[in-house]
């Protein structure tokens, strides 16, 4: 069977579509080694994500007919240059029916020729981890403390200041109330004996940072980040001295917060060295 042939084939099996959301209609003609023809097109899915491609639907056909000896795949569609087949059919290709032939073309007779290892240059298989057994060594790997860390918050800041400019200069004086998620109240028991309180937070609108700056807070004076309090920081993390004034069930009264509105709040802790 000619590379012609087998894309008229293709081009007949996207009348089979069922591509309802794309309205794009592909169609795949897959040819044995012993020239036996299996057709496939798209299967969509309201849940998107499940769609299958014209490709896989024309590989398992033929796999489930008993089929596993490829020579070549033919793919159409109505779109100029010809559909090439995406990354996950490529993939499943490669696995199932090798290094064979891929013909795409469209319904205004233009045609392209490519091998499947031209379309997947190094493609995954078994051998990338077939004889590559789960070391030891791993564990105890020195870079483990590279692997990013996420914290879940325990509350967060209600005040007037929504954006960071509006901190007034006297935020020494102001009140701030910080809610603490109910479910932990619990983990407040006997923080009334605290004068001051430090609140963990993190400044959840900064982006981005620089490691040595002029630093506004330190006379506009060259610092580097880990040398002064600069807001924009590797990780947006703050800590705030308040003076705790109140607390009623799961909501702190503080004074002294330099934080905005809505600022996640991470930890609590009580600052007993400075009573
Ligand atoms: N599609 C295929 O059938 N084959 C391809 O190689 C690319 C995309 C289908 C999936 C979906 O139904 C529609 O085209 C739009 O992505």
């Amino acid at each position: 069977m000619n590379n012609e042939t087998l894309i008229r084939a293709a081009r007949a099996a996207r009348s089979r579509a069922y591509a309802p959301y794309s309205k794009f209609l592909v169609g795949a003609a897959l040819l044995t080694e012993d020239g036996t023809l299996f057709t496939g097109a798209n299967i969509e899915n309201a849940s998107y994500g499940m769609t299958v491609c014209a490709e896989r639907t024309a590989v398992w056909n033929a796999i489930h007919a008993g089929h596993r000896k490829f020579k070549s795949i033919a793919v159409a569609a109505d779109c100029s240059p010809p559909p090439s087949p995406c990354g996950a059919c490529r993939q499943v290709l490669w696995e199932l029916a090798g290094n064979i032939d891929v013909i795409m073309g469209n319904l205004a007779d233009e045609t392209e020729k490519m091998t499947l290892l031209e379309l997947l240059a190094k493609p995954f298989g078994t051998e990338n981890w077939a004889e590559n057994p789960v070391s030891r060594e791993l564990e105890a790997s020195e870079d483990l403390w590279r692997i990013p860390v996420s914290f879940h918050p325990v509350g967060y800041v209600v005040n007037d200041y929504n954006v960071p400019q509006t901190i007034p200069d006297n935020y020494k004086e102001l009140l701030s109330k910080i809610i603490i998620d109910a479910d932990m109240e619990e983990g407040l028991y006997r923080l009334d004996e605290e004068k001051n309180i430090i609140v963990i937070s993190h400044l959840h609108k900064a982006a981005g940072y620089t490691l040595k700056d002029k630093r506004s807070g330190r006379g506009n004076e060259v610092y580097g980040v880990f040398a002064c309090r600069a807001p924009l920081r590797p990780n947006a993390i703050a800590q705030s001295v308040v003076e705790l004034v109140d607390i009623d069930r799961n909501i702190l009264t503080v004074k002294g917060l330099d934080l905005i509105n809505g600022t996640p709040v991470l930890d609590l802790k009580t600052d007993y060295r400075n009573k």
